[in-house]
């Protein structure tokens, strides 16, 4: 039976948050949901996440799970949003405190402990996740940063930033701590997945104004994408990541949003006025 998922798109970040269900037992998780941020005016919104909210009440939907597939550097996460609204718990994978090491260095933040315990739980490589009663695993997956992992729910894997859609290619490998050859073995451990399994993206960016695509297969990135087709081996396919990352600039959202979700999503502790405050850290990225 074909894994049960619903997809939402944030057109401002060009983000895909799912919602994953076990039909049998009710119960739910949310895969990378987004809280909405103005970084003119620094104002945060829960517009996108309220979306995400909605159907789940609607379906009568127990959650069971918020699940990040990394560290994003372009969205604020929602699932502080979201768990306080529905429960359940928040995972992100094991290395995670690789990746808060290196940004409290980077921001000086004294609040955040550089042992993940912010978040509910850490997932280690291969280990099983339960939805309900369905039941999948967790991959490592690093490269675009430390800490990327994939979960494999039935004929469903949400890949994150490793695969694009096959017409716009791969992830940045430019972040600190993030590496084209360790990228390149990650895609091959997502390639070797069975060929009709549904590899849903954590971003499509509407390349040449096609329509939204919420996932490809397996069989279709090995025949079409073209970052796969156009490197021979980890060795060249790290070169021409590193080339073509020498040329993006940072994500707009990049200093908001990594020290929010370092934190699992939570803004910085309110100083005594009330007040939240974002850092911006100069000179450092
Ligand atoms: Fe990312």
């Amino acid at each position: 039976m074909s894994t049960d998922v619903e997809s939402f798109f944030d057109p401002a970040t060009f983000t895909l948050t799912h919602l994953v269900t076990d039909p049998t037992s009710k119960t739910c998780a949310v895969i990378d949901p987004v809280l909405d941020y103005d970084p003119k005016s620094g104002r945060t919104s829960t517009d996108g996440a309220d979306k995400v909210i909605a159907r789940i009440r609607e379906r009568g939907l127990t959650l069971g799970w918020v699940l990040e597939t990394h560290v994003h550097a372009d969205h604020l996460s929602g699932a502080q949003h979201i768990t306080a609204a529905l429960g359940g718990r928040i995972g992100i994978g094991a290395n995670v405190t690789n990746v808060q090491k290196t940004f409290i260095d980077i921001y000086n933040l004294t609040d955040v402990a550089p042992d993940g315990s912010v978040f509910d739980h850490l997932f280690e490589d291969g280990e099983t996740i339960e939805i309900g009663a369905l039941k999948g695993h967790v991959m490592f997956t690093p490269g675009h940063t430390p800490a990327c992992i994939t979960y494999v729910i039935g004929d469903a894997a949400f890949i994150g930033d490793t695969l694009f859609s096959p017409d716009y290619g791969t992830a940045r490998c430019d972040f600190p701590g993030g590496d084209g050859a360790v990228l390149w073995d990650s895609m091959q451990k997502i390639l070797a997945l069975p060929d009709a399994t549904r590899l849903f993206l954590c971003h499509d960016y509407l390349p040449n104004g096609r329509a939204l695509m919420t996932h490809t297969t397996v069989a279709q990135q090995r025949a079409e994408n073209i970052h796969l087709l156009a490197a021979a081996d980890g060795e060249s396919y790290a070169k021409m990541r590193a080339a073509r990352d020498a040329g993006l600039s940072m994500p707009v959202l990049i200093l908001p949003s990594v020290q929010v979700n370092v934190r699992a999503g939570q803004l910085p502790p309110a100083e005594a006025n009330g007040v939240s405050y974002l850092k911006l850290p100069v000179n450092r990225l």
